[in-house]
């Protein structure tokens, strides 16, 4: 199995839950950081982590811009799946802007369809983890709760 968790980080803890996942799916797995991504480190994967920063909705432009680049059938056969950090609604105090941001969505989910548009095999649902202010840290335990999300990946 050939695995890659490629990541886009500001603050460093997209970073750490990239790094949790890798770790998670055994020696040998990396932690890439997008911008040092070429197209030969797709080649022979086999499982694939993509995740970045919530954003003003959306990933990062550095992820949504690999995403891009991608040919449409780059991912064929990869088992793929996404994720991103982002803060907690309840931590947001007015009403109106935490209504904005609910509706707005999470970069997940623009992750996901990017990796499906390139023929990904989504294996796992997506997933979304806890940051308790803009710039972290990560609420406690999402380290461990992203390490077994990704191993989930190992069984579907
Ligand atoms: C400019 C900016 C926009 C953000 N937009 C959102 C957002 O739309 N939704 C959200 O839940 N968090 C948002 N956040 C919080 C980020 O998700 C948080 O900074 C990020 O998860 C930290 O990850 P990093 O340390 O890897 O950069 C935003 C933060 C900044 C600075």
């Amino acid at each position: 199995m050939n695995a890659l968790v490629i990541y886009d980080s500001v603050f460093g803890n997209t970073e750490r839950i990239a790094r949790a996942i890798a770790a998670a799916l055994g020696e040998g797995t990396a932690a890439q950081n997008v911008s040092a991504v070429t197209s030969t480190d797709l080649t022979s994967i086999d499982i694939l982590f993509v995740g970045s920063p919530t954003r003003s909705f959306k990933p990062t432009p550095a992820i949504t811009a690999f995403l891009a680049s991608l040919p449409a059938d780059a991912l064929k056969g990869v088992r793929a799946a996404a994720f991103d950090t982002r803060i907690p609604l309840e931590s947001i105090k007015n009403p109106v802007f935490r209504l904005v941001v609910k509706a707005g969505g999470y970069a997940d989910h623009t992750i996901a369809k990017a990796l499906a548009a390139k023929a990904a095999n989504l294996a796992i649902p997506s997933a979304g983890f806890i940051v308790l202010e803009s710039e972290g840290p990560l609420k406690e335990g999402e380290r461990e709760r992203a390490a077994a999300w990704a191993r989930s990946i190992l069984l579907a």
